[in-house]
């Protein structure tokens, strides 16, 4: 069963970085974070960071997180664990040339319309 934070299937398109999709936050190892350590998630939160190195779309707003303090940002990544596991693969993410194979809406950023 899908739940608020289990991904989504309509994305977001963002001009010159391509499509992506809300993912799945669950713990479930394979389609969400259950691989993710705590430090791991939060560096996602506050700087954007994957555990593999690319940096996160604007779709994901990482730039306003970085504000969070540690205790918020600790409480914030204990939660999404505590989670029930929700396997549920999300499509992409499609670089700007790729079409996406699910629907998405496109973002126009502050500054760029
Ligand atoms: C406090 C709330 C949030 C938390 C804890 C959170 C956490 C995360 C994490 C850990 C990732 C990386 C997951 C992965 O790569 O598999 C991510 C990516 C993403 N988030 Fe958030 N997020 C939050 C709020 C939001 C909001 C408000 C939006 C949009 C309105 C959003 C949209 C996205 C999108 C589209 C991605 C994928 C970006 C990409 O693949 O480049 N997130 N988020």
């Amino acid at each position: 069963m899908a739940y608020a934070g289990s991904g989504g299937d309509i994305g977001f398109a963002i001009p010159d970085y391509g499509v992506f999709f809300p993912p799945n936050l669950t713990p479930d190892p394979e389609t969400g974070l259950g691989g993710w350590t705590a430090e791991e998630i939060i560096r996602a939160v506050r700087a954007g960071e994957r555990p593999d190195g690319r940096i996160l779309a604007p779709a994901m707003p990482w730039r306003s997180y970085a504000a969070l303090n540690d205790a918020d940002a600790a409480a914030l990544a204990a939660y999404r664990q505590s989670l029930e596991p929700v396997v549920n693969p999300v499509p992409g993410p499609f670089g700007p040339r790729e079409s996406a194979s699910a629907p998405y809406l496109g973002l126009v950023l502050p500054g760029t319309e």
